[in-house]
């Protein structure tokens, strides 16, 4: 498979340099607003100081009478909101639609020094890719914006799921990766009206755990529907050297089969996820930072293993070369996340 730098081409000279490096952590959520709402528009600096990332969404949940709205709304802050260093991301309408040439024409034109990254819904392939990279390529050449412009995909199509390698690996422009359960679920005819998360009726098999379960026949365990489609994601996003993350939970009471979705992505390799209401910026925040107890194991395995090589017991269990790395990956991160 070609590597991402490989289909590098300059566009002109004096065209901006297309390979930007991707930002390493904080990315532990998205925060996504409607930028057609005035009132949303005038909290998002109070919001932008609590998350890492905040997303103008101009593609589904936004009505289609609102969608000029929406962007004219979304350019009004890349132009006056003080964001506080916080990224701009924006979600534009999907490439079968009539809005997104618009979108993306107006984004780059207007705020193009201010926009972070631009997520592209329901990508089937690397031409999707190709065809945005390009358009936002000559966009940017045109007007002088002097930081490339990332791209995000949304994993959420049958196709798009086939080819989730490919689509990792389509631009040096791309940044990462999300799963979009809502529409992956109708694509693939799951049977579900749910956004993300488990489902009563979807388990893995599970041993009785006590009488009463044995008597009723009662099954407790369930099992993650999004578990191989995170998984493979997450190896796409890695081999790319893009990152992974999960997408929206949409049931913002339940709390708790919340934090449990998000850290079941976590635990898989997932950077972050979206967060659709303040609650869930705070439910990322402490699900995506690693836990402080399992950091401090995993300093004393690099303490004690100093060239990370051999075999040694530490508090009893088994640690070699490749448990070095484990840590090293949580280690890194909890020093990332603290600058
Ligand atoms: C997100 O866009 C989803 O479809 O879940
Ligand atoms: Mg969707």
């Amino acid at each position: 498979m070609r590597h991402p730098r490989d289909f590098f081409k300059p566009l002109a000279v004096g065209a901006p340099e297309p390979v930007r490096e991707i930002p390493v952590p904080p990315s532990r959520m998205i925060h996504f607003f409607d930028p057609s709402n005035e009132k949303m528009r005038a909290k998002l600096p109070a919001i932008a100081a609590k998350a890492d990332i905040v997303l103008g969404n101009l593609e589904d949940a936004v009505p289609v009478d609102r969608k000029e709205s929406a962007r004219a709304g979304l350019v009004e802050v890349g132009k006056t909101a003080d964001l506080g260093g916080t990224p701009l991301w924006t979600r534009v309408n999907s490439l079968e639609s009539p809005w997104v040439l618009d979108d993306i024409t107006t984004l780059v034109t207007e705020i193009g020094d201010q926009l972070d990254v631009i997520m592209i819904p329901k990508v089937e392939g690397a031409e999707d890719i190709h065809y945005v990279d390009r358009l936002v390529a000559q966009l940017e050449a045109k007007a002088g914006v002097t930081r490339p412009i990332l791209l995000h995909a949304i994993l959420e199509t049958a196709q798009g799921m086939a080819n989730v390698e490919e689509i990792a690996f389509a631009s040096p422009r791309m940044q990462g990766i999300s799963l979009g359960p809502a529409d992956l679920a109708a694509s693939r005819r799951m049977k579900t009206t749910r956004v993300g998360g488990g489902h009563p009726g979807y388990v893995s098999i599970s041993d009785p755990t006590d009488a009463e379960d044995l008597e009723v026949g009662r099954v407790r365990a369930q099992q993650d529907p999004w578990h191989y489609t995170v998984a493979r994601m997450v190896d796409a996003c890695v081999s790319a050297g893009i990152l992974p993350f999960y997408g929206p939970f949409g049931d913002i009471k339940d709390t708790v089969a919340c934090e449990a979705q998000f850290r079941a992505a976590f635990i898989l390799g997932c950077v972050g996820t979206w967060s659709l209401h303040p609650v869930q910026i705070d439910i990322a925040k402490k699900v995506f930072s690693p836990d402080p107890a399992e950091v401090a194991f995993a300093k004393k395995i690099i303490e004690s293993i100093p060239d990370g090589k051999g075999v040694h017991m530490i508090d009893g269990k088994m640690q070699d070369d490749a448990s070095w790395k484990q840590a090293k990956v949580l280690v890194t991160l909890a020093e990332q996340l603290a600058q």
